[in-house]
């Protein structure tokens, strides 16, 4: 299998190709005068199983991935697979307001344009998937998340609301302690009000998780809420680290670990979701 890396996932992509044993293809980049992107992938395409491994987080990263994968397709791809390990613009995947558009539903379709599959890992919201009118897998980072955690197990693993108790849950039976979770309820679309459940944290350590981590306004709440409380050790992870307006640097001031997945290349990208992916591929 031929991987072919966009921009914003070159070091992930390098790690899935090493554990796939698949080979990485270089790409040419450019920006003609006018601000126009190019690319051009610098490997045969031609009869290769192809995956474009890219997130489509900011609108240059959308369209690299849609330009990359159609370069592979009119390559003569045998089977080109989009592996977007950070699928962004996910959240918006109904029409909230009358005139809006269904975001995830243009970015789907769009991918399903130029390929066969698509893979991506703990997406928002699974309704996407509905949009898609090709294969599309959403893969777990439990076992990444395990990994880094077995061997510094907290007391509590809790997630900042009850829609993420199923991922707290599964981690901390994995290794082996209890998971619990914040009361939240959001007043308006700027103001949400969270209350710990009632449990003596006094003393404990705690493992904070997520699935995303976007302002951090979340999270610094559940923070502040914990310290209060006397929590001894706490912990932040998350399978995305979006960390707008600098947030990575606030809440890692805050904590004793800041810990999330290389879906998103940055500082704090320590659990490796490599395996899960060219696992994912091979199969
Ligand atoms: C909410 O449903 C999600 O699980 C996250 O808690 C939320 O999106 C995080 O956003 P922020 O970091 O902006 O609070």
């Amino acid at each position: 299998m031929l991987i072919v890396p966009s921009s914003s996932s070159l070091k992930l992509a390098k790690s899935v190709a090493k554990i796939s044993g698949s080979t990485l293809s270089d790409v040419e980049r450019k920006r003609f005068p006018d601000g126009e992107m190019y690319v051009r992938i610098l490997s045969e395409t031609l009869n290769m199983d192809v995956a474009v491994l890219g997130n489509t987080r900011t609108d240059s990263d959308i369209l690299e991935m849609l330009l990359l994968l159609n370069a592979a397709r009119e390559g003569g791809a045998k089977r080109v697979i989009a592996v977007i390990p950070y699928f962004g613009y996910a959240r918006q995947h109904m029409r909230y307001k009358d005139g809006e558009p269904v975001s995830s539903k243009v970015i789907t379709q769009a991918l399903n344009n130029s390929s066969d599959e698509i893979i991506c890992v703990e997406i928002h919201d699974e309704q996407t998937l509905s949009f898609s009118s090709k294969p599309f897998r959403n893969l777990s980072a439990e076992r990444s998340m395990t990994d880094h955690f077995m061997n510094h197990v907290p007391d509590y693993v809790l997630s900042p609301d009850d829609g993420g108790y199923d991922r707290a849950k599964k981690l901390a039976e994995s290794i082996g302690t209890r998971a619990a979770y914040i009361f939240k309820k959001r007043i308006d679309p700027k103001t949400v009000e969270m209350k710990l459940p009632d449990i003596d944290f006094s003393g404990k350590t705690i493992l904070l998780v997520d699935d995303i981590i976007s302002t951090g306004g979340t999270i610094i709440k559940a923070i502040k809420l914990l310290r209060q409380a006397g929590a001894s050790r706490i912990s932040v992870a998350a399978v995305h680290g979006v960390f707008a307006r600098d947030s990575d640097r606030m809440i890692s001031s805050e904590v004793d670990e800041l810990a999330v997945c290389d879906t998103i290349d940055g500082p704090y990208s320590t659990i490796s979701v490599a395996g899960t992916i060219a696992g994912s591929l091979e199969r």
